[in-house]
């Protein structure tokens, strides 16, 4: 496979000329123009019908409640008290705010004094808020599955439960700790409407995709490194397998998964869930077990949280459901042109330099939602940047982490939208700045190389046109 072509047949495959009016930037290098200004109060998807704006209103109110020990089900581990804690910024159901840390904040409030937990290393006032997966554990047999950072012990109502936290900061410094940082959950109603069929498409032959050029075409792609004709006689590039990148799969009904950042799981319903156990250690009806059974540290029935026949309107819902709901009606990012020290002509022409080095080759900027029973998801454009397929991103990003179709070093393509307000990039979240996000992307075996290196050999004035467009997203 040949990783290494010239950026001038690149460009001639891709049937675009790149303009010459990008202008070499102040200070002769291309840098990330930053943050775009303003958080906004969370809105539902344009087309909600009465109803479906009052059910998110009232997923809203779950999403922000803080959870305690005694009324909840708080614990007895847990990685923060409330969904909104750490999916924030810009804006309910965001993701990591750019400066104090709500887990920093949390412990500051409730631990700082009584000494009951310490504050993990990777924990920080301004860093971003994180999870932690262990690689293997003390047998040596692979873990990787999430550790709470916090106990209950120490909190006001949970007299009589005295656990330890696991050792974080000896498991940090020998290496064994994953991170991963919240992924933003606007317009996630619009991903979970997409098609299977939809998803295997984009990576089919040119022939049935509308966008050859933009989205995704096996020739390019398979000179950059990406697509492996390889795989496929010729004539076949329909065939998923000549893909390398490939679509992460429910090991039950064989349907396509696609949510978090090893696209590990199939639904809203099944992540909140999840989450409402994991990270707040509140058990539920799709979560029904405690994580730690522990007598003395179980102050409430199990599950915590379940659908009520008793209550009348929403409240008979869980609030499971009311989580799936908030984030199913959220509307999509808005992209906007004010970025600093950007021009529209610049953001314009970054659009195309995207398609031409072979970013929107996973990073695919648009597909379409299916026949959807509800109206506001039904037959929509999704911007949402990306393929929703896995791909091996190499040395450099591997977190050692195997989860479902994905592999330790596999990663589905980050969906873009949005991230001219993202505060850190990145599975766990080590750079707030795009450049090193972009450069990361290349290592020893990452599908990315190719396009990377394309990247490498624009101009300092193309490579600051990409950078506006990116945080115009
Ligand atoms: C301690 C911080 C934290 C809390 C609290 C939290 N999350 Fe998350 N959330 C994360 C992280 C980290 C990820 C990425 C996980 C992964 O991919 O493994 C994530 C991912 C998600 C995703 C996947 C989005 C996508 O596009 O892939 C959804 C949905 C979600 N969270 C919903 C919730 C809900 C609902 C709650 C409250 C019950 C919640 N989260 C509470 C940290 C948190
Ligand atoms: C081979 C597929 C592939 C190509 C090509 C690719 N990316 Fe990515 N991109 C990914 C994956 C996978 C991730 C998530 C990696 C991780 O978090 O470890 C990602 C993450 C990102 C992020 C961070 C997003 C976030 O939410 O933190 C940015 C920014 C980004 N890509 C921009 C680009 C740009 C610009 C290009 C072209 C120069 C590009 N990518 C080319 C697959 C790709």
């Amino acid at each position: 496979m040949t990783h290494k072509y010239s950026f001038v047949v690149m460009l001639m495959l891709s049937g675009i000329a790149l303009s010459g009016c990008d202008v070499t930037p102040p200070g002769g290098r291309a840098t990330d123009p930053g943050l775009r200004p303003g958080t906004f109060d969370p809105e539902p998807i344009d087309g909600v019908t009465a109803a479906e704006r009052n059910l998110f209103e009232a997923g809203l109110e779950v999403f922000r409640e803080v959870e305690t020990v005694r009324e909840n089900g708080l614990g007895p581990r847990f990685n923060l008290d409330s969904c909104v804690g750490c999916h924030l910024y810009p804006t309910a159901g965001g993701s990591s705010p750019p400066e104090r840390n709500p887990q920093f904040a949390f412990y500051s409030n409730h631990y700082k004094s009584n000494g009951k937990n310490t504050l993990p290393p990777f924990i920080t006032e301004n860093g971003p808020v994180r999870e932690a997966r262990f690689k293997t554990n003390a047998d040596g047999e692979p873990d990787g599955g999430v550790h709470g950072l916090f106990t209950i012990s120490g909190l006001q109502d949970a007299d009589g439960c005295d656990i330890k936290q696991d050792d974080f900061a000896g498991q940090y410094a020998n290496g064994n700790v994953s991170f991963r940082i919240p992924t933003p959950t606007l317009g996630l109603g619009l991903i979970e409407a997409i098609p299977d069929q939809a998803i295997i498409d984009n990576h089919r032959a040119a022939r049935t995709n509308p966008y050859k050029i933009e989205h995704f075409d096996p020739a390019i792609a398979g000179r950059l490194g990406i697509y492996r004709p390889g795989n496929a006689s010729p004539g076949e590039y329909e065939t998923e397998q000549a893909w390398t990148g490939r679509q992460a799969r429910n090991g039950n009904d064989g349907t396509v998964t696609r949510f978090g950042w090893k696209a590990q799981n199939k639904s809203l319903l099944i992540f909140s869930g999840e989450a409402y156990n994991v990270e707040m250690g509140v058990t539920n009806e799709v979560f029904p077990n405690e994580r730690e059974e522990k007598p003395e540290c179980q102050y409430k029935e199990v599950p915590n949280d379940k659908t009520n026949p008793e209550k009348s309107g929403f409240d008979v819902l869980s609030d499971a459901e009311k989580f799936a709901a908030f984030m199913r009606f959220l509307a999509p990012p808005k992209p906007s042109l004010n970025v600093k020290g950007a021009s529209s002509g610049s953001i314009g022409r970054g659009e195309k330099v995207f398609a031409a080095i072979g970013c929107a080759q996973c990073h695919t900027p648009m597909m379409k939602t299916g026949n959807s029973s509800t109206e506001a998801l039904r037959n929509k454009e999704v911007h949402l940047y990306s393929d929703l397929a896995l791909h091996d991103m190499g040395t450099g990003l591997k977190d050692d982490i195997k989860q479902g179709d994905a592999g330790p070093r596999d990663f589905r393509s980050a969906p873009l939208w949005g991230l001219g307000q993202r505060a850190f990039f990145l599975h766990d979240g080590r750079t707030s700045d795009l450049v090193e996000a972009i450069e990361a992307h290349s290592s020893s075996g990452s599908e990315a190389d190719g396009v990377i290196s394309n990247y490498r050999s624009l101009t300092e004035g193309q490579k600051q046109s990409l950078l506006n467009f990116l945080r115009s997203l």
